[in-house]
């Protein structure tokens, strides 16, 4: 098993190197403004699979609003926005992704989307979220993002500082790869 595992992550650093490459060459940073446009499509396949999972997990979102009974809702990892059909009227969003070519696409989501109240989209990685001030959030939401990033416990830190005390963090990932340093092309 253990030679197995050995043999699947040279196949895997193999298939990789090609985008070490391009990053040592210095031409990833083109190619990295497509990946949104990848995305979508992806994204619009991997919601048909996960609809009815999101739809479970975000039921309960409005439970989590503040006394006065407004939802301040932190997406980290936003993408291309699409998990705002899944939230509850009036909730108010703001978003945070490192890759700020996810802003054209937010802008179609907030259009398709007029239910939510969308705040503002801050570029940064969820490991320092330092515009978002401390305790403004009921929640935070993180789907499909923790299972890609270099360091889980601070996003986790930083998700903490920024909720309110009994807020809530919401969060789900699929896909379990780890080879360090190789997600960071793709974000
Ligand atoms: C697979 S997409 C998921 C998008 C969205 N959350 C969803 O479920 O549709 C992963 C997202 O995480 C973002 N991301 C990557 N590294 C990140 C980090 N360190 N902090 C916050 N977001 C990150 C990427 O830019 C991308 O938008």
């Amino acid at each position: 098993m253990a030679v197995l595992t050995h043999l699947l992550f040279l196949a895997v650093r193999i298939l990789a190197f090609p985008l070490y490459l391009l990053n040592f060459l210095g031409l990833w940073n083109g190619i990295c403004k497509q990946i949104p446009y990848f995305l979508v499509r992806f994204i619009s396949m991997y919601h048909k699979q996960m609809a009815s999972h999101k739809r479970e997990l975000f039921s309960s979102l409005q439970e989590h609003a503040s006394p006065s009974g407004e939802l301040s809702l932190l997406e980290l990892g936003c993408g291309t926005g699409a998990n705002f059909r899944f939230y509850p009227p009036g909730c108010r969003v703001t978003c945070v992704d490192p890759n700020p070519n996810f802003e054209k696409f937010l802008i179609k989501s907030i259009a398709e989307n007029r239910h939510v109240q969308f705040e503002r989209f801050v570029v940064a990685a969820g490991e320092d979220m330092h515009p978002v001030a401390d305790g403004s959030m009921d929640v935070v939401v993180c789907t499909l993002v923790l299972c890609s990033v270099e360091n889980q416990e601070r996003i986790l830190q930083e998700a903490c500082r920024v909720l309110r005390g009994g807020g809530k963090f919401f969060f789900c990932f699929k896909l379990n790869v780890s080879l360090p340093g190789i997600w960071k092309f793709f974000y």
